[in-house]
């Protein structure tokens, strides 16, 4: 089931036992001796005193599950004891895990939880606290929609005991929320079928937070994609009866909250909102999961959403290319050759690396718009998974400070990313004999010539790096604060690398 979060946070001396039916305790192996000094129920005390010498708990990521008898209430009290990690370990991102499978046992039946964690009571961990909650959010998320046996969310009063100042522990929480809830943004708009996100109610969705945030969207129909020449997205939408759109907001920070940096970030999103394959059709099995091959343009506007409510004095500008890559009468084939708004052409190996193409010319139009900074992400390649894994994402970019803006924002995100090398020999892969490119570099190295035909279109001079989240945009199982499914992965780092750029 679903839970609905409010968050609260009080100094230690005003916490309230009884009023909680559930109590988070979250150690790690230093802070367990500081326990001893804070008040609490006896039973809980001696309930805590029972296991905390377990030495696993310390560790990362562990959760047990303990019912306590207070006197004076009818209900037992629920007890998670969450380990948080061991010396160096103890970070954010792993109080942010072990949040996350906390908030998945939290009693059906909880209101009131409250969350004890020794370390808060040092006033300069506000970062924690931000984990913290983040990690209770995200974890209980569900994408439950289409059923109809779904509980309406559970409403559950979160009390954080804290010593972060309360001006600052509030800016905390209040971040964090922005922030988590522009992560379950973007898994709803990724989870959502192919039969009801195409890129005109992608367009409708992008223009109902571009009115409440008042951003700027401008989404670029068929006919207009074809005047200016966005021949590749239109190539690959082609063969749909649900055509493409270009859709782009454009949120001014700087200018409305006195920014220095008056240049624009640009973030675009591989926003393919089904992918057969086209012509070079996939096979039958899991074709559905290609559902969610919008995710790249699911983090961006879920980004461009947490940038504006957070008011950075940034400028950021977001672009969703929207396709739907089918097979047809009308569609590309297989030996096309498209003409790119910049001249360049592109031979079409296989309709199947269709999202290179859209990005070309989200690319393009990012450029056009005079974007400083381009940053792309993109379920690109299953070449990404063979290279990196199911948990890490790769980074093709032409600009290293920008790669370690990027690894420093993975961090602080929690999600993990790892560059990989663009060498000139890769380059060759993807000349064509009949055209200037081809879309496809063969199966060696597939993740990075797939980065490096994005690279054809930024122009020169142009910091730029491509995400590929190919691996990471769905999990097969929950853990810590990845659900099964969807996971949102990219919007975090895109916002913390928007935090980073602002400062
Ligand atoms: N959307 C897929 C990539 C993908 C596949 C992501 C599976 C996650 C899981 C992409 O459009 C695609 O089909 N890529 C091809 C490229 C190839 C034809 C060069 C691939 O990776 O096989
Ligand atoms: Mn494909
Ligand atoms: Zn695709």
């Amino acid at each position: 089931m679903a839970m609905e979060f409010t968050f609260e946070t009080r100094p230690f001396a005003a916490a309230n036992y009884a009023e909680a039916d559930t109590v988070l305790v979250m150690v790690c192996k230093e802070c367990v001796p500081a326990l001893a000094g804070y008040e609490m129920p006896d039973a809980l005390r001696a309930a805590l005193d029972d296991v905390l010498t377990d030495v696993e708990l310390t560790r990362t990521d562990k959760v047990m599950a303990l019912t306590v008898a207070l006197p004076g209430r009818k209900a037992l009290q629920q007890v998670l004891l969450c380990g948080i990690g061991w010396g160096k370990e103890c970070t954010p991102a792993n109080m942010r895990t072990v949040a996350g499978s906390a908030s998945r046992l939290i009693s059906k039946r909880s209101k009131s939880v409250l969350v004890l964690a020794p370390l808060l009571h040092n006033p300069a961990r506000a970062h924690y606290l931000h984990a913290l909650v983040q990690g209770l959010m995200l974890g209980a998320y569900e994408f439950n929609k289409y059923k109809s046996d779904a509980e309406p969310a559970q409403q559950v009063a979160v009390t954080v005991l804290t010593e972060v100042p309360s001006a600052e522990a509030e800016a905390a929480v209040r971040g964090a929320q922005i922030e988590a809830r522009a992560v379950m943004l973007a898994r709803g708009l990724d989870s959502e079928p192919g039969n009801v996100l195409y890129p005109e109610t992608m367009a409708a969705q992008a223009q109902a937070i571009a009115e409440r945030l008042k951003l700027q969207c401008t989404v670029l129909n068929e006919q207009q994609l074809a005047e200016q020449q966005y021949n590749a997205l239109l190539a690959v939408g082609v063969g749909s009866a649900r055509p493409p759109r270009l859709i782009a907001l454009r949120y001014d920070g700087a200018a409305r909250y006195g920014g220095a940096k008056q240049d624009w970030l640009a973030f675009v999103g591989k926003g393919i909102t089904f992918d057969s394959g086209g012509i070079s059709i996939k096979p039958d099995d899991g074709m559905g999961e290609m559902k969610d091959d919008m995710s790249g343009a699911g983090a961006v506007l879920a980004a461009v959403q947490a940038v504006a409510e957070l008011q950075l004095p940034i400028n950021v500008l977001g672009v969703l290319a929207c396709a739907e890559n089918m097979p047809g009468g009308r569609a590309q084939r297989p030996g096309d050759i498209v003409r790119t708004a910049c001249g360049k052409t592109i031979e079409v190996i296989s309709t199947d690396a269709e999202g290179r193409m859209a990005l070309a010319d989200g690319v393009q139009y990012a450029a056009q718009q005079g974007a400083a900074t381009i940053v792309d992400i993109a379920t690109l390649t299953g070449a990404v998974i063979i290279a990196l894994g199911e948990q890490t994402s790769g980074i093709i970019s032409n600009d290293d400070a920008l790669v370690e803006q990027l690894k420093k924002a993975g961090k602080f995100a929690g999600e993990s990313w790892w560059q990989l090398p663009s060498l000139p020999e890769c380059r060759e892969q993807i000349k064509s004999d009949v055209a200037d490119i081809k879309n496809t570099g063969g199966r060696p190295g597939g993740c990075i010539t797939g980065g490096l035909f994005v690279e054809h279109f930024v122009p020169q001079g142009t910091p730029w790096a491509h995400l590929d989240i190919g691996g990471t945009a769905t999990a097969k199982s929950a853990r810590g604060c990845i659900p099964k499914g969807c996971t949102g992965f990219g919007t975090l780092t895109l916002v913390e690398l928007a935090k980073l750029y602002a400062q």
